[in-house]
């Protein structure tokens, strides 16, 4: 029998269709040519069924969609306490470029705010890795997410260090606490190639797919991080991943999400399903306009909210 998820798919995207409110995200040259137009948006299930509407082949920089999972790739890698002495676990309530630094110890309040995510590309991989090989463990452990390899747009990624002027005083910020230990520049360089990895809005479905079946990939199989790190990243994304409209989305939306500036919006509902979104225009907080719609409508129609 024929589904009718993807006539219902479709239907929800037309419903946000005409709203070409937001902006493209204007300080990486190169995203600020993207097609704005573009709309799309798929579900994984845990049993790993794919459904969608929309352009979800296209593919995009995931950009800060790749947080949570290098999160949970640093977390599998060196163990929960080096990354928690390094990278707190509390909201910043601030933008996700802000410094947002704990004043006593130099940490950075979260790691899905770049100073976080700096830090914890940093902590991927054994410490004795250099920066192109510590560049593969994470693009190796995103494949394994998606379940096929993952490639890098090397344009978005110049574009990106080309301007990279916030994000290298932050980490330069980060290396005089002695948070950072390597060099501030090459982690910047790791970090900005992190977030040019290319994915679809299908593969961020299997992606978040992945996180809601406990760290196993269920289209491949395999378990990619341990279940107890799953449940720290999602609690992370649930109170941080949206930024400063994170209390916004836990009250309308109400699962853990991420929203990345090319305009991708991953939401995992543990036990359940992995949805992706992709809309390039962005609000000013930095998340997909039509996404958050979608995702608003998504969780009322299916009583998603956890609580
Ligand atoms: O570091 C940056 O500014 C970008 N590479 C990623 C920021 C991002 O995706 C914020 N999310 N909405």
């Amino acid at each position: 029998m024929r589904s009718v998820i993807p006539d219902y798919l479709a239907e929800v995207l037309e419903s946000v269709e005409s709203d070409t409110s937001g902006e493209l995200a204007g300080y990486i040259p190169e995203l600020a040519a993207a097609d704005p137009d573009r709309l799309g948006v798929a579900f994984a299930t845990v049993e790993g069924v794919v459904y969608g509407a929309g352009d979800i082949d296209i593919e995009f920089t995931i950009q800060s969609i790749s947080k949570p999972f290098v999160y949970a790739l640093a977390l599998a890698d060196r163990g929960f306490d080096p990354v928690l002495a390094k990278v707190g676990v509390e909201p910043s309530g601030e933008a996700f470029n802000e410094i947002s630094l704990e004043s006593d110890t130099g940490r950075p309040r979260n790691p899905m705010i770049n100073a976080g995510a700096i830090t914890v590309h940093s902590l991927t991989g054994a410490e004795d890795l250099n920066p192109t090989e510590r560049v593969e463990r994470v693009v190796h452990g995103l494949s394994a997410f998606a379940g096929r390899r993952l490639e890098m747009d090397e344009r978005v990624c110049a574009s990106e260090m080309g301007n990279a002027h916030r994000n290298l005083a932050i980490a330069h910020m980060l290396r005089s606490h002695n948070v950072l230990t390597d060099d501030a520049r090459a982690v910047v360089d790791g970090y900005t190639r992190q977030c040019s990895v290319l994915v679809s809005t299908r593969d961020l479905a299997v992606m978040a797919a992945t996180l809601a079946n406990r760290g196993m990939n269920p289209l491949s199989g395999e378990q990619v991080v341990p279940e107890p790190v799953v449940r720290q990243v999602l609690s992370v994304m649930f109170s941080c991943g949206m930024y400063d409209a994170a209390g916004d989305w836990a009250t309308q939306v109400g699962i853990p999400a991420k929203s990345g500036v090319a305009g991708g919006l991953i939401g995992a509902l543990p036990g359940q399903i992995g949805i992706a979104s992709f809309s390039p225009r962005l609000d000013t907080h930095g998340n997909s306009v039509r996404g958050v719609s979608l995702f608003e409508r998504l969780s009322a129609d299916m009583g998603l909210h956890v609580m």
